[in-house]
């Protein structure tokens, strides 16, 4: 990628929340921690971000209260909670003391969980450091924490006080790490409507190459998620379109093992989520195929992964948003037009899928 300074040329994006407004500002990497940690700040930081960075985090990693963790799953379980609680309160934390979290969403759900129920809430502050959470979770308040091997069961809506972004960081994540976060920013571009999705799909073969780009799309993707969390923060009611392509997103992962990474888990579901609104009349045809390709390039090398059917609807009839016996799946009538639809688990439902995967799709559905 190019090397120029230029994340800090980008205006800062200030988001209305319940706990007031916070900031994102987009900057040299690390910034404020060149010189290390204040008295009252508490690092928390993914393991492998401290060892690919150690020069810029010396300082920081030098500070007296440091917490490494590894981003794993197991990681952000409740189970490990007290170990980091006590270490928190071992090196004196209290209430008017910060968090202060590097890393990507692992990271970023242990911080903002510990800042909600540590002495009733404390504040924390946000480097993210995967495209994921650069693009798409760090903003919008939620924390998700995994419980008795389930995931994500557990959470709050605790934003942070300030979140600074640098897409420096992200030289050091593979491509398929990169095209899982694009595939969470085509989704909100999707949900924004036609012009920003025909301003991602024409940007989306320099997205990995050009990082001005990339970062215009960042902040985009941001302010589009802006508007959507600003009006339904605690997701009731409109937030709820951001689960387009999520439902066969999380049966995909499921099913397939975690082979397919989840953004491109979503990038597939979002194309299965055009095809049935094909197949039930809300979609014209010439849109499907409209948006088709750009979600085809960010599928690409995943084409061979095969999807147990059996496996694949089984995850998809334990979706925490079903309602009743029926599947909770956002549809579209087009970029922009997207629409929380409720969907009977039968044969019909299988044979669009199966026909997906034949014609449109090109996933070995395994039956
Ligand atoms: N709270 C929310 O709103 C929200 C939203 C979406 C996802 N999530 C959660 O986020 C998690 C996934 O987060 P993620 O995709 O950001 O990644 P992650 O935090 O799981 O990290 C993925 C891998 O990338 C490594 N890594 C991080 N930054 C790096 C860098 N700059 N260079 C090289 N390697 C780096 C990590 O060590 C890890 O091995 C899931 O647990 C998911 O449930 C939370």
């Amino acid at each position: 990628m190019e090397g120029s300074p230029v994340d800090s040329r980008l205006e800062d994006l200030v988001i209305q929340s319940h706990k007031g407004p916070y900031r994102v500002r987009f900057g040299s990497p690390f910034e404020g921690l060149e010189s290390g940690l204040g008295a009252r700040e508490h690092l928390l930081v993914d393991a492998r971000v401290a060892e690919l960075y150690a020069g810029p985090l010396a300082a920081a990693l030098k500070g007296p209260s440091v917490l490494r963790i590894e981003a794993t799953e197991e990681n952000k379980s409740l189970e490990r909670f007290p170990a980091y609680i006590g270490h928190l309160l071992k090196h004196g934390i209290r209430r008017d003391h910060t968090l202060v979290a590097v890393g990507g969403g692992v990271l970023q759900d242990i911080a903002a969980f510990l800042a909600a129920i540590l002495h009733r809430g404390i504040a924390w502050r946000f480097h993210p450091t995967t495209l994921l959470a650069q693009a798409d979770s760090c903003i919008g308040s939620k924390s998700s924490v995994n419980v008795a091997g389930y995931k994500n069961q557990l959470g709050t809506f605790t934003p942070p006080k300030e979140i600074r972004i640098s897409t420096d960081l992200l030289e050091t994540l593979s491509e398929v790490d990169l095209r899982s976060g694009i595939g969470e920013m085509i989704k909100v571009h999707l949900i924004s409507g036609r012009e920003d999705t025909q301003g991602i799909a024409a940007d989306y073969p320099r997205l990995l190459t050009d990082r001005p780009v990339l970062l215009r799309r960042i902040r985009r993707s941001l302010e589009i998620k802006r508007e959507l969390i600003e009006r339904d923060e605690f997701d009731r009611d409109e937030r709820l379109v951001m689960n387009y392509g999520h439902s066969f997103g999380h049966a995909i992962e499921s099913a397939t093992r975690f082979q397919v990474p989840h953004g491109i888990a979503v990038t597939i579901g979002m194309d299965l989520a055009n095809y049935l609104s094909w197949a039930w009349g809300f979609l014209g045809r010439e849109l499907f195929e409209e948006i088709h390709p750009l979600l085809a390039a960010n599928i690409r090398g995943f084409e061979e992964v095969e999807i147990p059917e059996e496996h694949l609807f089984l995850a998809l009839g334990r979706d925490k948003k079903n309602l009743g016996g029926d599947l909770s799946l956002i549809l579209t009538r087009g970029p922009g037009r997207m629409f929380r639809g409720r969907v009977p688990q039968d044969e019909n439902l299988r044979r669009i899928c199966r026909d997906y995967f034949k014609e449109a799709g090109c996933q070995s559905l395994l039956r």
